[in-house]
C-alpha cells in the first residue's frame, strides 16, 4: 500500500477498476467508479460489508447530480443550493445510468459533493462519479486521517491512500430522504437537524422502525474495542471502580476524578463542538491502541452538533 497525493496515479487505479481510499471532509472514504462492478465488488470484500447496504455516490459539482437522479425533489434543491459542496447526503430515485450493485438493489441514490480539494479534483478527472463508503471495517470506528486507513488495510490489497491530511469536520455527512414532500433524516451528522430544519420547516428523524432503513442506523456502529461509557455520572463510575485504568474525555474545565490512576482527555478546551466532532474518532482510535479499562464521557446537550456526537456516542457504547 502507498500513501500520497498523486491525483494522477489514484485515478490511474480507479480507471483500472480498483479501490482507492480518499480524503472527504468528513471522514477518509474506500472509492471505485460507479461503473466498475469489480471496484464495487472489492470495496464490500475489503469492510466486510453486507451487500444490502448501499454506497454513497460522490461527484464534482451540483450541477452533476442531475444526471444521476431522475427526480429532484424541491426540497432537495434547497438543501443541495444552502449546504454543497459539504456533508450532506440526499437520497432520491435514481437514475437508471447509476448501476443497481451500487444501491444494492435500491431505487433511490444517496448522493453527495464533497468538499475537500483533493477529492473534488480527483472527481473532476475521472469519467463517473465514485461510490464510497466510510474506509473501515464495517462497525468499526470511521478514520480520520490516511495513517487510520493504513493500519486497518495495511495487510489488504489496498494499492493507494490519497493523503489529505486530516478530515476538517471528522463526522459523517448527515443522510436525508424525501418522502412525500416530507423531509426524513436517516443518519444525524456533520450538518445539524437546525440547520436543516431553518431551511425546509419541521423534519422527521427516521427510526429503525422506519419502513426505509438505513443500515448506518444499526446500533452498534462507529465502535472502538476499548469499553466506551456515556454517563452523566463519571464519578459514580470511578469510585465503584476504583483500581480501573481509565480515561475520561471532556470539555471545558477539568472535573477531578476521585481514581488516582485516571487520564484526562480535553477534546476542545473552549467547548467547541465542531472541535470535538473534528478530534473524536481520532481520539477514540489512538486510546484503544492503548490498554485502558474503560473511556468515560459525559453526553453532550442533545441540541445542534451535540445530537450528532451523542447519537455516535450511543452506537459506541458498550452498555451496562
Ligand atoms: O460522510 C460520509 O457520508 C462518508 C464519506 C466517505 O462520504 N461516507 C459514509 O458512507 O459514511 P457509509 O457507507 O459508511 O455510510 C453511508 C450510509 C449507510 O448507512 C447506507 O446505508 C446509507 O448511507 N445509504 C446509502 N445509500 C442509501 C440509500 N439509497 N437510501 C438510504 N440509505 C442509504
Ligand atoms: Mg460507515
Amino acid at each position: 500500500m502507498e500513501i500520497g497525493t498523486n491525483i494522477q496515479k489514484a485515478a490511474s487505479f480507479i480507471n483500472a477498476g480498483d479501490v482507492v481510499a480518499i480524503p472527504t471532509e468528513t471522514v477518509y472514504g474506500l472509492a471505485a467508479s460507479i461503473l466498475s462492478e469489480k471496484g464495487i465488488q472489492k470495496i464490500y470484500e475489503l469492510k466486510g460489508r453486507p451487500k444490502t447496504n448501499p454506497l454513497i455516490v460522490h461527484v464534482a459539482s451540483i450541477e452533476e447530480i442531475s444526471k444521476w437522479v431522475e427526480v429532484w425533489p424541491e426540497k432537495a434543491k434547497i438543501l443541495a443550493d444552502a449546504f454543497m459542496p459539504g456533508p450532506i447526503t440526499l437520497v432520491m430515485p435514481k437514475s437508471n445510468k447509476i448501476p443497481h450493485y451500487v444501491t444494492s438493489g435500491q431505487d433511490t441514490v444517496g448522493i453527495r459533493v464533497p468538499n475537500h480539494p483533493l477529492f473534488v479534483e480527483l472527481l473532476k478527472s475521472l469519467p463517473a462519479p465514485l461510490a464510497a463508503p466510510s474506509a473501515n471495517p464495517s462497525n468499526a470506528t470511521s478514520a480520520t486521517q490516511a495513517k487510520h486507513v493504513f493500519s486497518y488495510f495495511k495487510n489488504k490489497d489496498l494499492p493507494y491512500v490519497l493523503d489529505g491530511g486530516a478530515c476538517v469536520n471528522g463526522l459523517e455527512s448527515t443522510i436525508v430522504g424525501f418522502e412525500k414532500n416530507e423531509v426524513v433524516i436517516y443518519r444525524v451528522g456533520a450538518i445539524t437537524i437546525e440547520q436543516i430544519e431553518r431551511l425546509v420547516g419541521k423534519v422527521k428523524r427516521a427510526t429503525t422502525k422506519s419502513p426505509t432503513l438505513t443500515p448506518g442506523m444499526f446500533t452498534r456502529h462507529y465502535a472502538p474495542q476499548t469499553p466506551l461509557i456515556m454517563t452523566d455520572d463519571i464519578d459514580a463510575y470511578t469510585k465503584q471502580h476504583p483500581e480501573a485504568n481509565v480515561a475520561i474525555l471532556y470539555t471545558g474545565k477539568k472535573k477531578e476524578s476521585s481514581n488516582v490512576k485516571t487520564t484526562y482527555i480535553n477534546l476542545s478546551e473552549s467547548d467547541n463542538l465542531e472541535e470535538v466532532g473534528q478530534r473524536l474518532y481520532a481520539t477514540l482510535l489512538a486510546l484503544d491502541e492503548q490498554s485502558y479499562d474503560a473511556l468515560l464521557i459525559q453526553p453532550f446537550p442533545s441540541t445542534d452538533l451535540g445530537i450528532t456526537l451523542n447519537d455516535r456516542l450511543t452506537r459506541a457504547t458498550t452498555k451496562k
